[in-house]
Parts: structure tokens; sequence; C-alpha cells
């Protein structure tokens, strides 16, 4: 279970889950709204915003190679054609010290936010979404594309199209949130990504996707570029066959077919979906599952499920993006990356072209409407004094990627724990 010499072995964020005070944000507004679809307001986040250098030193002292973040739209175009060099500027200085730290800098440009006047306009739901995004695009990139490793086009692209169902009904539960989001954010609150599944989502975000490949392309020749897409195993219960494949060519099929044209696909997967006979689809687990804080099925052979779905219909080479697990449990944790990239490998070994695992996520950190309480991280934060605590997951993961080798996931909780005594790891 070795992996190749230049596997991207990496952690990721998202910068309205970490920075902190990203006030000019839709996602702020919907925050601040009384009531809210939130269950707490994002506030100071991580701070990261003033401590991204602590995280890197962090990252890189673990043994990871990459560092997957991303660029807030909000904070450079703050109004419509108005960019912020101090914005860009600070971009810069994150790739500038990811590389000072032999990091290889892994840039998001939309991860779920957008800005205040791009909400009030419509968001995904105006045509003119596409161009937009896609001049800001063409700034960043101009400002330090070609200094970028890998850049990611709009994270988790086909999220709107699996959230449909399930946004409606919230929408159905809770007219009050709503109706208080769209006077905060100005706009139905279909301008918002995670409700923005409706029709003529999927074209626009499409063609979304390529105008900003080819802006990026165009000023970062050399930088490889792709989507990210929410990809679960799919299951199908006896008579769930054509339930699975209704889903797959809805919500995978038209992006599929667009990043057979890209770089790489980045990969992002959670848990298992199943499907009944009545064709729907439910993340609703099997009774005797065992569940994560986000009530998902502990799942960690969905992996390689979703990258070998990914490898048959594209052929584009994958990057693992998104994997991980939200649990108080690092054991369970460490136990949950291992036998993911078991699957990874297998699925390698299979002949599906993977070059790399990023997992979710560095920091335990603001996980959009179910707040702080759910913790994903490699990394504790306490959220009165923004410490950092170093959790025995991280070291395993920087064993594994120092050592190119599964063989360090074997070692029993001391050893690592042992192991992590020099870059002061914490048990919780
Ligand atoms: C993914 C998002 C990421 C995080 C994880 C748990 O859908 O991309 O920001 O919230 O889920």
């Amino acid at each position: 279970m070795t992996f190749p010499a230049d596997f991207v072995w990496g952690a990721a964020t998202a910068a309205h889950q970490v920075e902190g005070g990203n006030w000019n944000s839709d996602c702020w507004a919907l925050e601040s709204a009384r009531p809210s679809l939130f269950v707490e307001h994002s506030g100071v986040a991580c701070d990261q915003f003033a401590r991204y250098g602590d995280d890197l030193a962090i990252l890189a002292g673990l043994g990871l190679n990459t560092y997957r973040f991303s660029i807030e739209w909000a904070r450079v175009e703050p109004e419509e054609g108005g960019f912020s060099q101090q914005a860009l500027d600070h971009y810069k200085r994150i790739i500038d010290a990811c590389w000072s730290r032999n990091i290889q800098p892994m840039a998001t440009f939309h991860h779920f936010t957008n800005p205040r006047w791009v909400a009030r306009d419509g968001g995904f739901q105006n045509d003119r979404f596409p161009e937009r995004f896609a001049r800001y695009c063409e700034t960043v990139a101009c400002a330090f594309g070609d200094q970028l490793a890998y850049a990611c086009t709009i994270n988790e692209i086909n999220l709107p199209d699996s959230l449909d169902q399930l946004m409606a009904r919230v929408k159905a539960k809770y007219p009050d949130r709503v109706a208080a989001g769209e006077a905060a954010i100005g706009a139905p609150i279909e301008s918002f990504f995670l409700f923005a599944g409706v029709a003529g989502y999927t074209a626009r975000a499409v063609r979304t996707h390529e105008l900003a490949r080819d802006a990026i392309k165009s000023a970062a020749p050399h930088v490889p570029v792709g989507m990210t897409m929410s990809i679960q195993e799919c299951e199908a219960e006896p008579g769930g066959e054509a339930g699975v494949a209704a889903y797959k060519q809805r919500v995978y099929a038209p992006y599929y077919d667009s990043a057979k044209r890209d770089d790489f696909l980045g990969v992002q997967t959670y848990t298992r979906m199943r499907f009944g006979a009545d064709g729907k689809a439910t993340r609703r687990p099997p009774p005797d599952a065992e569940l994560t804080q986000m009530g998902y099925e502990y799942r960690p052979q969905a992996l390689g499920a979703a990258c070998r779905d990914a490898w048959a219909a594209t052929q584009t080479p994958i990057i693992v993006t998104e994997s991980g697990i939200a649990t108080q449990d690092d054991g369970r944790r460490r136990a949950f990356i291992r036998s993911a990239l078991e699957g990874v490998s297998a699925a390698m070994a299979a002949g599906v072209d993977i070059r790399g695992y990023v997992y979710w996520t560095l920091l335990d950190n603001f996980e959009w409407m179910s707040g702080y309480a759910p913790t994903f991280g490699l990394v504790g934060v306490d959220r009165r004094t923004m410490a950092r605590a170093i959790k025995p997951s991280a070291v395993m993961i920087g064993e594994i990627a120092r050592a190119n080798s599964l063989e360090a996931a074997t070692k029993s909780a001391d050893q690592v724990l042992s192991a992590g005594a020099a870059v002061g790891v914490s048990d919780r």
C-alpha cells in the first residue's frame, strides 16, 4: 500500500469557515437574520485571516505537502467591478507562505459564498453569474494564478442539485427563517448556493465552470484546473436500481461530461446514499449503522466507490479534494482515514488514476448551518482562546504522507501519540 512519489497529501479549509469576519458575504447576512437558518453565527471563525502562518506551520510540521484553501470573492470584489488590491495581496501572502514551507497551494475560487452584491442580484439564478464569476477568476489568476499548484473553480458544483429535495423541505418547515434570510440578502433564497438547485441551475453552473476554467487557464496556462464534485456512494436497496441511475444521470452526468475536458476532477465523499424502490434517495442510514456527528452513516468505503464511479464516467485524473468525518472520538477518525485510504489504494491498483488525498478539514471550524458543533478537524480550536490542539489523527496522516505508505496507519494510538509529542499533540 504505497503511493507514487508525487502524491498529493493535504488538508483543506474554506475561507468562510475559518477566516472570520466575512461580513460582506451572503452567508454572513443569512447568519445575522432573525430568525436564522443557521444555528449560530460564524463570527471570528478560527481567526485564520490573521493566523494562517501558524496554521501553515502546523500543516508543514505534520508532513503534509499540500494546503487546499479558498479565495473569498466577497473580499476580492466587494462591489461590482471594484477589486481590492489588499485582499489580493492577502491571498498572495498565503501562497508565498505555502511555498516557503514547501507546501503546494491548491486554491478554490468559490466555496459556497457569494458577495452580497451578487446575492442581491439573484446570485446563481442570474444569467450574468457565469460572466461575473469568470471576470473575478481572471483578475485573481492575473494577480497570482501562475503561482498556484492547483486551481479548483467551484466547490461541490453539483451540491445544489443533490440538495434540491432537502432544501424544499427546509423551506416548507421554516418559512419564517427563509423570509428573514431573504430580507437580509435582498433576494429569493435560491440566490444562495445551498438552495440554488432549481430549474436552470445545472446548465448555468456548467457554463460558469467552463468560463472560469478558461479564464484561469488563459492567465496561468500550466496550472491544472478542475471543478470539485460531491460524489457519494450510491447503493440500491431492492428495486432501487432505477432510482440510482436516474440520480446519477441528473446530479453527476452533466458535470462528468464537462470534467472530461479538465485537467483533474476533485472528488468529495462523506457517506453512502441509499435508494428505495420508490426511486427516492435518502441519506438515512441503515438501522444498525454507526452514525457520525452529522448523522451520516460511518462509511469510509464510500470514497473508493466514488472514485471508481468518477473515473469510469470521465477517465479524468482524480484528486480526492475532501474526505473526512465529524466525530469527537479521534480514534474513530484514525480508523476512518485508514479505511478510506485502503479504498483509494485498492481503486488505484484496479487502474483508477488518483493523484492525491486531501482531508477535510485542517481545523475544527464553522460547519455552515450546523455551526461549530461538528468537529471534522485534524486540529482542534479552542473557541475562547483560538489555541490550536493537534490531534493524533493529524500526526498519523503526516506520517502516512512522509512515508507515502499506509504502514504508518497500523501504529497503535500510543505510538502515534509518542511520534506526535514533538509537534505538541493532544489526545482529544
Ligand atoms: C462539504 C463542504 C465543506 C464541509 C464538508 C463537511 O460539503 O464542501 O465545506 O462543510 O462538506
